[in-house]
């Protein structure tokens, strides 16, 4: 309970149309061809994808939780080589709402392993989605090695936070809270959508979403608002693990959010857990702002992983996202992306009032990876640390302290893990 990843959360809301497959293309000694799985492959999607994942007992279950249109297969000579599960949400960028995507599952058939097909579904997905203008797409990797020969970076952050509610603040005033019934999700909606413009790299949440988080929580679950002078101002979606040696509490925030000013009275709501020895746990940024409210070192960090990025189109992207306000320049780059031919070559990147426009030139330096900019435009990572790694190179300081303010950033951090 502890950990509480969400692994199917996202939907496709948008089924691309797809040309069927020209007769005889699947030939078994060709290349495997790439396409959405059929609705009649579905049962073979899951057993591939749950035997990928050494849990084949649940192929039927995840079978059941998703749907044949989120998956886009390799097929050669009549069998399926690898699958990937897509969600197609829309992520928020520095208070900036874009086009996204989302690679939720990804598995080679064991007997297909170490031919390249993961690398190739990537390379097949990164087409599709430059054909159908998505800018950028995230996933978790267990491994780093396939995504990083596509392109992917790691480019922010997941963190679960633990803390004793002894150690939280009291007060929840001016604040009162307020309960929900689970599927009154209206409010909360709302709510997320002003929270996400200011979180760096949110989903941008669809009612499916919403569905499948409340549809999935165990009874007891509690849905809790926070009203403030002028409104609803935060919530907390809250769960109760087996108590540790018979009584010690254990409250799982399974999801959250408030506007400025709230956080204080948002944790104050489960401070009333310290006389039973309360543990609570919640995803947040790292640093997390709650080491400016919960009692100094109080808390730990229980759980972390990082999610990688790809720009799946430069002009797009950064296009998409926002810079500083107060920003005015340019900066010339090279981009070298020989998996995504349409990004390689030089750009000249204008930032002007919070916005950025990328045109194409004849010639630029510094040199810059697809990789390393996967980990600058979220500003996860600055230059100087890119030119460290060597994905940024032949930068003089004029370029990197202009790049480093342009794509100096919140804290990007994703609330579920996918
Ligand atoms: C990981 C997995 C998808 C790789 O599939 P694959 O088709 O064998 O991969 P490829 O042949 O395309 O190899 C791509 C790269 O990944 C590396 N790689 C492959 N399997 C790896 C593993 N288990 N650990 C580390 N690196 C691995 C390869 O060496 C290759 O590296 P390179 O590009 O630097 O040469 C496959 O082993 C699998 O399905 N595993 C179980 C499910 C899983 O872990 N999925 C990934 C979840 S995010």
């Amino acid at each position: 309970m502890d950990d509480y990843p969400l692994p199917d959360p996202l939907p496709d809301p948008a089924e691309p149309a797809w040309p069927p497959d020209p007769p005889g293309q699947e030939q078994p000694a060709g290349q495997p061809v790439y396409r959405p799985a059929r609705e009649d492959e579905h049962d073979t999607v899951a057993a591939l994808m749950m035997l990928g994942f050494g849990q084949p007992q649940d192929a039927a279950g995840y079978a059941e939780r998703s749907r044949g249109g989120e998956f886009r297969v390799l097929a050669a000579g009549g069998e399926l080589v690898a699958a990937l599960r897509l969600g197609r949400l829309g992520q928020w960028w520095q208070g900036r709402r874009a086009p996204s995507a989302q690679v939720l599952q990804l598995a080679t058939a064991i007997e297909h392993r170490g031919r390249g097909h993961a690398v190739r579904l990537l390379d097949e997905l990164l087409a599709e989605l430059h054909a159908s203008a998505v800018p950028t797409v995230t996933l978790f990797a267990s491994t780093p090695a396939p995504y990083r020969t596509a392109g992917f970076e790691f480019a922010g952050t997941w963190t679960r936070y633990t803390a004793l509610a002894e150690h939280l603040p009291r007060s929840t005033a001016p604040y009162r809270a307020r309960r929900l019934v689970l599927d009154d999700l209206d409010e909360v909606r709302a709510l997320y959508d002003q929270v996400a413009s200011v979180r760096h790299g949110a989903l941008d949440r669809d009612l499916g979403w919403w569905h499948r988080l409340v549809g999935r929580e165990p009874a007891g679950t509690a849905l809790l608002v926070l009203d403030g002078p002028v409104g609803p101002a935060g919530w907390a979606l809250i769960a109760f693990g087996p108590p540790e040696d018979g009584w010690r509490v254990r409250i799982s925030v399974h999801d959250w959010g408030c506007l400025p000013g709230a956080e204080p009275a948002l944790f104050a709501l489960l401070s009333g857990y310290g006389p039973m020895d309360g543990r609570v746990s919640w995803t947040g940024p790292d640093p997390d702002p709650a080491l400016l409210v919960v009692a100094e070192r109080a808390y730990d960090i229980s759980s972390r992983d990082h999610w990688m990025l790809r720009v799946v189109d430069v002009q797009a992207a950064l296009a998409a996202r926002a810079y500083p306000e107060a920003l005015r320049g340019t900066v010339r780059l090279r981009v070298e992306d020989p998996r995504c031919p349409w990004n390689t070559g030089a750009w000249l990147l204008e930032v002007s009032e919070g916005r950025g426009r990328a045109e194409r030139i004849t010639s630029a330096r510094p040199r810059l990876d697809a990789r390393g900019l996967a980990a600058l435009f979220t500003g996860f990572q600055d230059p100087e640390s890119l030119a460290a790694a060597g994905l940024l190179a032949e930068a003089q300081p004029r370029e990197l302290s202009f790049l480093r303010a342009a794509f100096c950033s919140r804290r990007p951090w994703v609330a579920e893990h996918y």
